[in-house]
């Protein structure tokens, strides 16, 4: 059956399977005119009771845009046609059928195929390509993992540089505290980077046999900033702590690094649900370390944690 939106706007978010929770609590608190519609695994819908008098980006997602009408493809494809916009048409599980390029900061559209007791719905949508929305198609990233990696960190790295559209040059220097086994550092000495890790953690040795890289095998709390090998251009934070604790412990770091600094990527662990409350906070921590946030997003390769982006 065919259903448009014509008397009440309706948003839909592809977040990660499992952050779904995350997502709701977060709309629940910062977007209170969007009341919850619908869920299924990692496709979530809420209705505009109130003007929403804010820009919409929520952290615990990876993409939304504004639903326009759900029908059969014919249904949905009919009305895409009328607008004259790039359609995009993908699933919410990470089948892409139809990619046109997209240029940034224009409106697009979007069909999103959601398969539900294996009856298929089309969802038609329309989204503003920015910053705010992930580069790729309902943010599935493109990102494949190499079979030399010592961890799936390594699309962390990936995935983040294409979000945010960063430079990283060969001839930079990264440092990363959090860094074993190395997935991260990995994705970093493929790029050319010099990389020096802080980990108590054993490093996988196609990153300790590397001659651009250099392992400081001791904890954060325990590390000297003046024992810094190098000037810092990168730095991407990815310890198993909760994000209290990270961004504490990374404050001596990144006043050090701050002159030569480029970009940070500072992951943080979701290590309880009640911490979705707290995330404004920590987006203002890094603020007051003297870092100008750019954005905070989960990004694809992410499991209960997001990531926060500096300059
Ligand atoms: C998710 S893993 C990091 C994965 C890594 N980035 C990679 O690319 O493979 C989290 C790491 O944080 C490290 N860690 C936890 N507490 C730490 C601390 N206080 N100082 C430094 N590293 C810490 C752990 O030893 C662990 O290796």
């Amino acid at each position: 059956m065919s259903q448009n939106t014509q008397d009440s706007n309706f948003f839909y978010f592809l977040c990660n399977p499992g952050s779904e929770s995350f997502l709701k609590e977060e709309i629940r608190l910062i977007y209170p005119e969007l009341r919850f519609a619908y869920s299924t695994s990692g496709f979530l819908t809420f209705k505009e009771t109130r003007p929403l008098g804010k820009t919409l980006r929520p952290v615990f997602c990876r993409h939304f845009g504004k639903f326009l009408k759900r029908g059969t493809l014919e249904e949905v494809r009919a009305v895409a046609r009328e607008l004259k916009k790039p359609v995009l048409f993908y699933s919410k599980d990470g089948e892409i059928f139809e990619d046109p390029e997209i240029v940034f900061g224009e409106y697009a559209l979007e069909i999103i195929k959601v398969t539900v007791n294996d009856k298929d719905q089309y969802y038609l949508g329309e989204f503003k390509s920015t910053l705010l929305t992930a580069p790729w198609p309902g943010g599935f990233s493109p990102a494949k993992l190499s079979d030399m990696a010592p961890s799936r960190a390594y699309l962390k790295v990936l995935d983040g540089m294409d979000y945010v559209g960063a430079k990283l040059l060969a001839s930079d220097h990264a440092l990363e505290i959090g860094s074993s086994p190395g997935g991260a550092t990995y994705a970093l000495l493929e790029k050319g980077l010099s990389v020096e890790g802080i980990d108590p953690g054993k490093m996988d040795d196609i990153c300790l046999n590397h001659p651009k890289f250099f392992h400081h095998n001791l904890s954060i709390q325990d590390f000297k900033v003046f024992d810094l090998k190098n000037h810092v251009q990168w730095l991407f934070v990815d310890m198993n702590l909760p994000p209290e604790g990270t961004l504490r412990e990374i404050e001596k770091v990144v006043e050090k690094i701050k002159p030569t600094l480029k970009g940070a990527f500072i992951t943080l662990k979701m290590t309880k649900f009640e911490l979705t409350s707290r995330v404004p906070m920590y987006l203002t921590f890094v603020s007051n370390m003297g870092l100008k946030v750019v954005l905070a997003t989960q990004l694809p390769s992410h499991k209960q944690e997001f990531l926060i982006y500096a300059e």
